[in-house]
């Protein structure tokens, strides 16, 4: 089934060019694609930790489980970019643990895993695009949680997903294992439930990467509601007390 068609603008080198793409969800035997893209992706990253690479192994079990890819693909059959969500249920990875979402709503979660857009294609707001459309693609199966993380590094994937209304709400190193303390993520998180939320007017500016001074903020009940692109500094404020959202009247 084709989610969405369309033009976009191949550029390479110097020259730009108007090319046919179409999107839809890939199946458990094109893995193979997504790996290579994945791959060539990570290979021409100048910061190899913005991305964390998902194994075949890893994407074809949770493929199993109800796991989705929306793959984008230009004029060629060619995918040149893809979005990988997952529905973690009650699992100890569930980022819903991270910022301390009710046990009830575990269950509601969606994780924004991997996107990447080949080089070629980017500033085709692809990772946008693929976002609106997986959003189209949850609602009517009543989750409620988008929920992703984020490298502080990763301008321009923190800027889109911001944009998109998740706000940051935790700041801590994942997926370390024995011995290595992991990198560190924003943890952001959008409820799909209609909002009642506000922030207070008074406001903390910060730089991306002053991570212990974000750190400290979310620690103390601020949340990041805005990237500014120019200056790479967030937004910080409290949620006003007296509009709660329904997850906050939940704790
Ligand atoms: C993050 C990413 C998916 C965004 O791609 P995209 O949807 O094509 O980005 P946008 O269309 O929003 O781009 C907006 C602008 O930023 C530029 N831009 C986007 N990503 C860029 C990057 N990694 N490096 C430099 N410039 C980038 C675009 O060229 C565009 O510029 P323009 O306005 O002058 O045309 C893409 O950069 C990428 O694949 N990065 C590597 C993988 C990654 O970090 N994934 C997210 C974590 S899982």
């Amino acid at each position: 089934m084709i989610l969405n068609q369309g033009y976009l603008i191949k550029r390479h080198s110097n020259t730009r060019q108007v090319e046919p793409y179409y999107m839809r969800l890939l199946k458990e035997n094109e893995l193979k694609d997504v790996m290579k893209l994945q791959q060539s992706v990570y290979d021409a990253l100048p910061n190899k930790e913005v991305l964390y690479m998902d194994s075949e192994l890893g994407m074809y079990e949770d493929l199993k489980a109800g796991a989705m890819i929306l793959g984008v693909y230009n004029s060629k059959d060619q995918l040149i970019s893809y979005r990988y969500i997952s529905f973690p249920k009650k699992v100890e990875h569930n980022l819903g643990n991270d910022i301390l979402l009710p046990e009830n709503q575990l269950e509601y979660v969606v994780h924004l895993e991997t996107t990447v857009v080949s080089p070629d294609y980017r500033g085709n707001r692809l990772q946008s695009l693929t976002l609106s459309k997986a959003i189209d693609l949850i609602k009517p199966m009543g989750m409620n949680h988008l929920l992703c993380t984020v490298s502080p590094y990763n301008l321009f994937s923190l800027y889109n997903i911001m944009s998109a209304g998740l706000n940051i709400k935790s700041l801590k190193r994942k997926y370390g294992d024995k011995g290595d303390q992991g990198i560190w993520r924003f943890i952001l998180h959008k409820d799909l439930r209609p909002e009642a939320t506000t922030f207070s007017e008074d406001y903390h500016l910060l730089k991306l990467d002053r991570i212990a001074e974000q750190k400290k903020l979310i620690e103390m009940g601020y949340i990041g509601y805005n990237l500014i692109k120019e200056s790479q500094m967030i937004q910080y404020a409290l949620i006003n007390d007296d509009i709660q959202s329904p997850f906050e009247f939940a704790v």
